[in-house]
């Protein structure tokens, strides 16, 4: 049977960073997010970040208001969990946050922090929303992630993207195929991203029960050269 076709996200939070540099009004994540929906997006994604570096309350609510899925990573702080349950986005992955990261720098710790995130995930599935979790692609944490009642797992790729020879990226893609049969078994939807690109995402798509890739810095920083319409659709075919 064929596989459906992958998902793409598209994470527009470095629209809204170039946007903060002068603290103005473009260039406008919600006509990125337009844009990016009409050249192959299927999910709009975007972060609120604790320190709002990018992303600010009233863009989430307006991104949420657009017609198509709108996806809110999120970090596991009740203050951050109320903006985002305001808003009402379709659905939300909860990632670890660290304050002065440059970006998210792994997955969250799902054993350890099982209690705390039992119950936020417990608050946004009673919200209606569908919570996915991003983690390592290790048995343990996938195993944890489906004790936590959630719907997706969103598979860290950064260890894949770092791996700096043939055999090590075969390695880690064993690792992402393992992990994602195991979380197909087991009920939950496969995403994966973080450091995907032109050149590496292609293995990525292929991973089988592969559902959704989330991908935002490479396709926002070729925008700048050809146009985010044109970055988009070319994303969407190496991911097809
Ligand atoms: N997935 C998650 C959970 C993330 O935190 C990020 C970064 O915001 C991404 C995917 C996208 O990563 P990148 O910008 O490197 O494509």
């Amino acid at each position: 049977m064929k596989e459906p076709r992958i998902k793409l996200g598209v994470n527009i939070d470095h629209i809204a960073t170039l946007r903060q540099a002068r603290k103005d009004i473009d260039p406008d994540p919600i006509a990125a997010a337009q844009v990016a929906r009409q050249s192959g997006a299927d999910l709009i994604v975007c972060h609120l970040r604790r320190d709002r570096r990018h992303i600010q309350d009233e863009d989430l609510i307006k991104l949420c208001r657009l017609k198509g899925e709108t996806h809110v990573e999120l970090s596991d702080d009740p203050k951050i969990v109320a903006a985002v349950l305001k808003a009402r986005p379709s659905s939300v992955c909860l990632v670890p946050e660290r304050p002065g990261e440059v970006s998210t720098e792994g997955g969250l710790d799902v054993v350890r922090n099982f209690k705390s995130l039992s119950k936020t995930v417990k608050r946004l599935k009673k919200a209606g929303l569908e919570v996915s979790l991003f983690i390592a692609p290790e048995a343990p944490y996938v195993r944890a992630a489906r004790n936590l009642g959630a719907d997706v797992v969103e598979f860290n790729t950064t260890d894949y993207v770092a791996a700096g020879t043939k055999p090590a990226q075969k390695a880690e893609l064993e690792r992402l195929e393992l992990a994602a049969y195991m979380a197909w078994e087991m009920g939950m939807t496969v995403h994966a991203g973080h450091g995907l690109d032109y050149h590496n995402v292609a293995p990525i798509a292929r991973v089988p029960h592969m559902s959704a890739l989330n991908i935002g810095y490479s396709i926002i920083a070729r925008s700048v050269f050809v146009g985010l319409k044109t970055a988009v659709s070319e994303m969407r075919r190496m991911v097809d």
